[in-house]
């Protein structure tokens, strides 16, 4: 039997009452195919914020280096200013462990509502790889003369060469696996950015050429692909990104695919520790309710099992979700109007895994 030493941090508001779900059909799909997950749990949190003043020491984060993968819920707490904890904590976490890679499927499942009219499952199907630890997120900043009529404030956009390249090896690399339209489609801003943009650019062609001559190369900026994953999402198959342009396109993905109720990430090192979560955020008013989706934090799961190569297990999950969604028990993946409890939507995917 294998087994993998995961660190749960369930985190704020709803995120203990969705990890609670994820786990469960962890361990449903692990045990069905001779697996054991041994969890170990930690109270990072804006909770433990106010009590202590402490987002989460150095020392955890050390410690959080040696599990095999993180399950995280959600960071953030009305009562904390925002900011403290999602720099102190979650982008700690992704720069520490260096999880350069910040996967984000948007797949729309059968039964779930689109906003986008006469689109369905078989249009919304594609994957950002959103570059995670660099460009602006991790760039120079600073701000002169704050307050006053001189004030001038900078963020600095910065990529290397190196930074670049991995995040676009990746992306290639999952194209491939992927095995659909075999296309990887680089979003960036190049007409403008001209020294970031074309860095990109090349990084994308040169390694498309040379490692990747089976994946078709594609480019749009980032303002337009807006508009097509509006119009025609049914285009993409992966798309590769800067960290910026990844974390605003994966909004968009997320409302295209049903909602945050749904939407899953992966804060990824593909070397060494990754980090998986519902992108939605911890829902505070949701508390409590058992009426917050769990969804997002069970696909989440799944990714986890994909990226440790539990490929069967990460399978198994995937279609317990769909037959879940299929069965039309579900009325809604918004919080408090699914037509079930959290807990019992839980329990029927957890009924359902066992069966895949
Ligand atoms: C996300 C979030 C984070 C980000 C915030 C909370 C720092 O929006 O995971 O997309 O910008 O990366
Ligand atoms: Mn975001």
């Amino acid at each position: 039997m294998k087994s993998y030493n995961i660190a749960l941090l369930p985190g704020d508001g709803t995120g203990p009452e969705v990890i609670r779900e994820g786990v469960k059909v962890l361990d449903a799909a692990c045990s069905a195919h001779d697996i054991k997950l041994n969890y170990t749990e930690y109270d990072f949190g804006g909770d433990r914020y106010l009590r202590t003043g402490e987002t989460i020491p150095d020392s955890a984060v050390e410690d959080l280096k040696g599990f095999d993968a993180i399950f995280l819920g959600a960071i953030g707490h009305p009562d904390v200013k925002p900011g403290i904890l999602e720099v102190g904590i979650l982008l700690k976490v992704r720069f520490a462990l260096d999880q350069y890679i910040n996967l984000r499927p948007v797949k729309l499942y059968p039964n779930v509502d689109t906003p986008l009219k006469d689109k369905g499952p078989e249009h919304i199907d594609f994957v950002v790889v959103r570059e995670n630890t660099g460009g602006i997120y991790a760039g120079e900043g600073k701000a002169d003369d704050v307050g006053t009529e001189k004030e001038v404030a900078i963020q600095v956009m910065e990529y290397s060469r190196p930074v670049v390249d991995r995040c676009v090896r990746y992306a290639y690399n999952y194209t491939r696996k992927r095995n659909r339209k075999n296309m990887c489609t680089l979003v960036h801003k190049c007409n403008v950015l001209t020294h970031v943009g074309d860095l990109w650019v090349r990084s994308h062609k040169e390694i498309g050429d040379a490692e990747f001559p089976d994946i078709k190369q594609d480019y749009n900026h980032v303002d337009a692909c807006t508009m097509w994953m509006v119009k025609t999402p049914e285009y993409y198959d992966v798309i590769v990104t800067a960290n910026l342009f990844g974390d605003i396109i994966t909004d968009l993905g997320a409302m295209i695919q049903g909602g945050m109720g749904i939407a899953a990430g992966g804060n990824i090192n593909p070397e060494g520790v990754s980090m998986f979560e519902p992108i939605g955020g911890s829902a505070p008013k949701y508390t409590g309710t058992n009426t917050i989706n769990p969804f997002a934090s069970i696909c989440a799961g799944g990714m986890m099992l994909e990226t440790l190569g539990e490929d069967k297990a990460a399978r198994a999950i995937d279609k317990a979700v769909y037959d879940a969604l299929a069965s039309g028990k579900i009325k809604s993946m918004s919080a408090g109007c699914m037509g079930i409890s959290t807990q019992e939507a839980g329990d029927l995917i957890a009924d359902l895994v066992v069966l895949s």
